[in-house]
Order: C-alpha cells, then sequence, then structure tokens
C-alpha cells in the first residue's frame, strides 16, 4: 500500500467513510413502504450522494403519488461535497423528468452535534427538522467516554458508544409518527451488551418491519474491503411492534437471488429478554427446508384426506352452546382446547363453551367421533411455530359426536376420522420444524388456512404410518418430533 493510500485509508477510518455501491443502494430504496406525496428525507452522512440518488431513482420508477421531495443531506468531509453536489444535480434532472419537484439542501456540518443540539433545545429559536423518511449508512468508529460527540449524545439522554448507533438514535427523534427508515449498519448492535441501551431506545420507538443480512461478510462493500457483517433494516417510527416481520438474505452479489421468511416477532425479539437481542435466524436452514418439501410428492387426496375448517360457527348456533356439558350435548372445540400434544376438554375454566347441543338443528354441524388431526388456523404471538397441530383422540373424549369450531381446521378421511398410525404421523409432519420453516417463507399470510394445507406436499402413506408407529407419545420435545421426521423423510429419499 502507498503513503497516500495508507492516509486514505486512515482519514477514511477517521470519517467512517464506507460508500454504498447502487445495487445495494437500490436494494435498500426498495423497502420503504408506502410514501406521503411531499416527501422530507434525511440522508445523514450522505457520502457522494448515492443512497440518496437511489431514493430519487425507486421513487420516480413507482411512486406514482409523490409530487415533491425535498431532501436534507448532512456530511462533514469537504472533498467528497463536490460529488454530492453533482449528485443531487443528477437527482433534480430525473425527478424534473418525472414530473416530481425535487429541492436539497447540503450541511456540511457534523450531524451529531447539530442534531444533538436541536434535540436537546440548546440552539435558541431553532426547532429540531422533521423527517417523513430517512435512508443511512452512518459513519462507523468507536466514540470515546469523553469524545464530544458522546457528550453532544449524552444530553440528549443517548448513550452509545458508536457512531452508527449515535446516529441511528438521533435519525429515529428526527422522524414524523409513521416516518420510515432504511438504514445499513454493522449487525453489532443486534447482540452486544454494550448496545442494550441502544437496543431499548431502538426498540421502544421504531416498529422494526424488516431486517435484510449477508450470506457474506464482504458482500455490501466490497471495494473498500471491509470485514463487517452488516445488516438492512427498514423501520417504522411508532410504538407497537408488528406480530411478525420480513427476514431476508442475499449473497451480496449483483444480482443475487434474495431469499425471505417470515418470522415472528417474538422470535426475532424475545418479549422476556431484559437484554432485548435481536435474533436473527439463519436463512439457509430455511432453504434446506424448501429443499426437503419440495421433495415430498403425495398430494392430501392422494392419502385418501382432506382438510377442513371447523364448522360450528359460534355465533350461529348461540342458543346451543354451553358452557358445562350436560345432558344432550356433546363435546365443542375450540384452539384453546390444545395442550400440547393432545386435546383438554372440558376447560371450564376457559371463557368459551365447552359443549353443544346435539339436535336436529345443529347435527349437520358436527362430526362423528374419531381420529382427527386439529390444527390452528390463528397462531398467537407467544407461540413459536406457526402451524400448531394436535390430536384429537376418541379414547380421551367419549363422546359419539364432535363439534369443531370454526378457529380451526380438522383433517379427516371423508368426514370421519383417521387411522391411528396415520394420525400420529401427520401429527409429528405438521409439528416439525421443516414445515414450520416452510411456512415461514410465505410473507404476509398471518394464518394457516384449509387451502393451505390441502396444497401442501406430504409424505406418502407408509412414511406417514412409519412415523406414527414410532410415536409412543404425543408429547416429545421438538428435538425429538424434529429426528424422527428427518429420519423417515431421509429414508424415504
Ligand atoms: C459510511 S459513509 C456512507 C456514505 C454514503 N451515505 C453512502 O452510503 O455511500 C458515512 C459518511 O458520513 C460522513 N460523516 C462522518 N461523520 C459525520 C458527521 N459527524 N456528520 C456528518 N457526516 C459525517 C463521512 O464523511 C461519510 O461520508
Amino acid at each position: 500500500m502507498t503513503a497516500s493510500a495508507t492516509n486514505g485509508r486512515s482519514r477514511q477510518e477517521e470519517l467512517g467513510q464506507f460508500l454504498t455501491a447502487s445495487p445495494t443502494a437500490d436494494f435498500m430504496a426498495s423497502m420503504f413502504g408506502p410514501l406521503p406525496s411531499v416527501i422530507r428525507l434525511l440522508d445523514a452522512g450522505a457520502g457522494a450522494g448515492a443512497l440518496t440518488a437511489a431514493f430519487v431513482r425507486m421513487v420516480c420508477e413507482k411512486g406514482e403519488s409523490v409530487s415533491e421531495i425535498q431532501s436534507t443531506l448532512y456530511e462533514v468531509d469537504p472533498n467528497i461535497l463536490d460529488a454530492l453536489q453533482t449528485t443531487m444535480r443528477e437527482c433534480q434532472s430525473k425527478c424534473r423528468a418525472s414530473g416530481i419537484a425535487f429541492t436539497f439542501t447540503i450541511y456540511s456540518t457534523d450531524f451529531i452535534a447539530e442534531m444533538s443540539a436541536k434535540l436537546a433545545g440548546d440552539l435558541f429559536g431553532t426547532l429540531p427538522p422533521a423527517f417523513d423518511a430517512a435512508i443511512a449508512n452512518p459513519p462507523y468508529r468507536k466514540i470515546s467516554t469523553d469524545s464530544s460527540e458522546r457528550r453532544a449524545l449524552r444530553s440528549i439522554g443517548v448513550e452509545t458508544s458508536n457512531l452508527y448507533t449515535g446516529f441511528i438514535a438521533l435519525i429515529q427523534r428526527l422522524l414524523v409518527p409513521d416516518g420510515q427508515l432504511v438504514g445499513i449498519t454493522p449487525r453489532s448492535f443486534c447482540n452486544g451488551p454494550y448496545f442494550r441501551p441502544f437496543r431499548e431506545d431502538f426498540l421502544s420507538q421504531l416498529e422494526l418491519r424488516r431486517l435484510h443480512v449477508f450470506d457474506s461478510r464482504q458482500a455490501a462493500f466490497r471495494e473498500d474491503s471491509v470485514l463487517q457483517e452488516n445488516i438492512i433494516f427498514h423501520a417504522v417510527k411508532g410504538r407497537i411492534q408488528p406480530r411478525e416481520l420480513i427476514i431476508s438474505s442475499s449473497s451480496g452479489e449483483t444480482g443475487g437471488e434474495v431469499s425471505e421468511t417470515v418470522f415472528p416477532f417474538a422470535e426475532i425479539v424475545h418479549p422476556n429478554d431484559v437484554e432485548k437481542f435481536i435474533h436473527i435466524p439463519s436463512c439457509s436452514s430455511h432453504g434446506a427446508a424448501k429443499e426437503t418439501m419440495d421433495g415430498l410428492t403425495t398430494s392430501l387426496a392422494a392419502l385418501g384426506l382432506t382438510v377442513s375448517t371447523g364448522r360450528v360457527v359460534d355465533f350461529r348456533l348461540k342458543e346451543a352452546l354451553r358452557k358445562e356439558p350436560e345432558s344432550g350435548t356433546v363435546p365443542l372445540l375450540y384452539p384453546c382446547h390444545f395442550n400440547g400434544g393432545t386435546v383438554h376438554w372440558p376447560k371450564l375454566e376457559a371463557r368459551k363453551p365447552n359443549a353443544i347441543m346435539d339436535n336436529a338443528e345443529t347435527r349437520q354441524w358436527l362430526v362423528p367421533t374419531g381420529m382427527y388431526l386439529l390444527t390452528k388456523r390463528f397462531t398467537s404471538k407467544e407461540e413459536r411455530r406457526r402451524l400448531v397441530a394436535c390430536m384429537f383422540d376418541p379414547e380421551q373424549v367419549k363422546t359419539e359426536w364432535v363439534g369443531f369450531e370454526n378457529h380451526l381446521n380438522y383433517f379427516h378421511a371423508s368426514g370421519r376420522g383417521l387411522e391411528r398410525h396415520l394420525a400420529a404421523g401427520l401429527f409429528a409432519f405438521l409439528n416439525s420444524t421443516v414445515v414450520d420453516q416452510y411456512f415461514r417463507r410465505f410473507s404476509g399470510h398471518t394464518q394457516v388456512n384449509a387451502t393451505d394445507l390441502r396444497t401442501l406436499s406430504y409424505p406418502d402413506r407408509n412414511t406417514l404410518n412409519a412415523m406414527g408407529r414410532e410415536m409412543a407419545a404425543l408429547d416429545l420435545s421438538q428435538d425429538e418430533i424434529d429426528q424422527l421426521v428427518t429420519k423417515h423423510l431421509h429414508a424415504c429419499r
């Protein structure tokens, strides 16, 4: 390396300057959700303006309802300001050609010092600005406890040890409610113990909508050869975390495939975790799950089975419902009766009815007793799996007829129960991690409908029976179920 290259490098490190390649910038811009017609955009630590330029390209291509972009950029490096000006002029022409007004203001001042002062109310008569959208690749560098940056941030109650978390904490404060932030940063904030106050601040003010990781550490900033694990996030200013969010990954190579999986938020940030770690599941196991599922070719119909939604719609049959079983009633099952792998019935402490009158009006909504496999249509936030299956065993609940309520799906053989081993095999399969991961690949779904289960591919009858014979009990741990299912799925290949 030459002396000037070394100088360049140390200056770059001092400024935390690593520029975003345009495919990554375009990918980031594509993550924004619907935007207002006049967008106040912030690009803090703008470099040569790659991120604003990508945002502008995205809006010009698909932001039909956008009439104006008011862009604000902060950049302290005087050597890059000309390039930034040029990029902004290009943005202006691009917007003009698309009929969008574009204005920009470049501040060649220290974003941390200026915004901390504005937010602290130290600058008499100036209010902090407000933004609808921010796109950021903030500088990264450790900041020592007695540095000016640390002191500035401390004045507004932000205690953090890196420039990038300081930038994000400030940007977050400048967003209007529902304002959006797409940022690319090191992944270190997700679990480093020192970042705990930052995570608390971040997760209490921003709703995480999507996280994107790169399979290769070097991918995002190849040209600068930064060995840093980076993450891209899309977050929205607000205080109610979503039930689910998208985790995506890509190799980082231009044009590389992006794989997406939907996870419950509770799996990413565990509800009782005081550290508020942000867990990012490996998407590669999800790819493996897809491969396993793609190898299965048996349809539910070929197994002689179908799955239907529970036929008892309770508000239509109010008169016939009973809190407790009594003479003339039969069991009525809701998701609240799921108890691990089996049914806990009656459940008198539950708010739901436990029984339904069996009479001429209701009989058409009931099914004859038998081994049925039940699945929940909607799973609660706390549940780890998207698909939760349990077994209705006529040995445990003695009855001739039974009602399955509409929030359940039930697997049956032409309206009757299933053979025991087949039912147990299906139970293992549907409760396996492989099926769960497969289901999560479909974004946007918050429920598992009968149609989803009908179109799924299953192991063949022999494999399901073999799995079922080995299911000595229904309360196996997730690991035990997974081992059993994996062993049989491999054997049938
Ligand atoms: C990681 S680079 C990203 C540049 C650009 N956003 C991109 O993605 O290509 C961060 C930029 O922030 C600038 N920067 C560093 N400290 C700053 C500060 N306190 N205020 C404003 N800009 C700063 C650096 O000069 C650098 O250009």
